[in-house]
């Protein structure tokens, strides 16, 4: 079960399509450009490390969190597939029929396309957040109306995404089709009609079959499969089989790499299209650990399967995940904390993709950050002073940030800033490289921006977070 299969031309193309040698080579120049002993922390970025490694790394985002600086920064940094939690769904885009609304999801695909980033449709066909006039229709209508949401939709993002999540949650958990408006009217034959009905308006579109509990071997994921298989050979226009994976916490399966490998083994991709790992709350220091374990073997299994083509976290951080509404008394889920810092299972996800998150802060040291910019039309100057609130004297200083999208240093002064754009590293100059407990040090710099002129976010002194004022 655990063999490779040599046969498959589908993934080694997508593991190429990934692994774009630009990409490994800037990674390794902004590894270069870190000071001694930072090798990796500041500038390491997942989107730059799993695109080094052939797959991307890629995160949810909705409407309302496109005005968040903090979150937009740490989206259009370190990820580079982006799906929208909501907006692309029928609800959304087709509230009553014959009617379109693609201008929320369009808001979205916007806010890819300005950080490079690819994108995953999401999605179709969907037995939740379906409007009721679609359940309401006579079943003789359903496929009409499946077929000209279908069409509409996915001519509407024609060429623009790397695919779709065509037909999401097909299956009971014992392995059956759920009995939703498509199943009542058209039986199993929905899911064949769906694909071709999509590859016809977009035929460069990926095209996906999603679900959730399907990540190990199980009967749902066996009705996966047989489906999969059946279509396959039916010649349907499908792609690969995206694993929602929204797992509870150290129960990720011990058959999931065998799982995934059988399915690639039918000639599609597979990807993991919603990862979150939730916590009962309150996480603890052995819960947040697990934690780290779980995402690592996530990754790890991804990059061990030839055609695992990718893996997207299900929102940003831990404020933005669907998990404390929809699971009550968990939560804690994603890679980052509310305050869209990273948590140990990102410095876990950092390593497995074959990064460093450089070395653990120096003990005893904590900061705190104040700021001010001042912008103008096209450009904007900040101040920042950073006090050494912990017990120990820093002996040179590195205060990493991450600067929101579409700001780019252009100077500064009291400390060398590199990269420009992105996550930066602030480093001491010769005459402020000592910090003693109390002190305070300032610098600033000059930086144009493309209209967001909000102030850095996440500092950290020497790798120890630091509060900002
Ligand atoms: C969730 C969204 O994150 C929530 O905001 C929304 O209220 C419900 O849907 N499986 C899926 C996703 O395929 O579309 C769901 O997203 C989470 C479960």
């Amino acid at each position: 079960m655990s063999v490779r299969t040599p046969r498959l031309p589908r993934p080694s193309r997508a593991r190429r399509a990934f692994g774009a040698a630009a990409v490994t080579a800037v990674a390794a120049l902004a590894a270069a450009l870190l000071p001694t002993g930072q090798a990796g922390a500041a500038g390491t970025t997942l989107r730059s490390l799993a695109e080094a490694r052939g797959i991307y790394f890629g995160t949810a985002i909705t409407q309302g969190d496109l005005g968040n600086p903090a979150l937009t920064a740490v989206a259009g940094s370190q990820f580079g597939m982006l799906t929208p939690g909501n907006e692309m769904k029928w609800d959304t885009t087709e509230p009553s029929q014959g009617s379109f609304n693609f201008a929320p999801a369009d808001r979205i695909v916007s806010f890819a396309q300005g950080n490079a980033m690819k994108l995953r449709g999401h999605t179709l066909v969907w037995h939740s957040q379906l409007p009721s006039w679609v359940s309401g229709l006579p079943p003789v209508q359903v496929k009409a109306a499946m077929e000209n949401h279908i069409t509409n939709e996915v001519a509407h993002y024609k060429g623009k995404l790397y695919s779709w999540d065509v037909v999401n949650e097909p299956f009971n958990e014992d392995g059956s089709f759920r009995a939703d408006a498509f199943y009542n009217a058209m039986g199993n034959g929905f899911v064949a009609d769906a694909l071709r009905t999509a590859h016809a308006a977009d035929p460069t579109a990926k095209l996906y079959l999603n679900d959730y509990n399907i990540e190990g071997q199980n009967p749902k994921s066996d009705a996966m499969y047989n489906l999969v298989k059946s279509l396959k050979s039916q010649g349907v226009p499908l792609d690969g089989v995206g694993f929602q994976a929204h797992f509870i916490l150290g129960q990720v399966p011990s058959t999931f790499k065998a799982n995934l490998q059988r399915f690639t083994a039918l000639g599609v991709n597979v990807a993991i299209t919603e990862l979150d790992d939730r916590i009962q709350l309150p996480a603890s220091t052995t819960s947040l650990t697990q934690q780290a374990n779980d995402y690592a073997t996530v990754i790890n299994t991804c990059l061990a399967v030839t055609g695992c083509v990718g893996i997207t976290q299900w929102g940003v951080g831990d404020a933005d995940s669907w998990i404390p509404g929809t699971f009550p008394g968990y939560g804690a889920a994603t890679l980052y904390d509310a305050d869209y810092r990273p948590k140990p299972a990102y410095a876990s996800s950092v390593t497995a993709l074959g990064g460093s998150t450089g070395p653990s802060p120096t003990p005893g040291t904590s900061c705190k950050v104040t700021s001010t910019v001042n912008a103008w039309n096209t450009g904007l100057t900040e101040d920042i002073t950073v006090t050494n609130t912990g017990s120990t004297t820093l002996n040179g200083w590195s205060l990493a940030f991450t600067l929101p999208v579409g700001q780019t240093v252009t100077n500064s002064w009291n400390a060398s800033l590199i990269p420009a754009t992105g996550q930066v590293a602030a480093q001491s100059t010769s005459y402020n490289s000592t910090l003693a407990p109390g002190a305070s040090t300032s610098f600033g710099f000059q930086a144009t921006h493309t209209g967001n002129t909000s102030p850095p976010a996440l500092f950290s002194l020497n790798g120890a977070p630091c509060t900002t004022a």
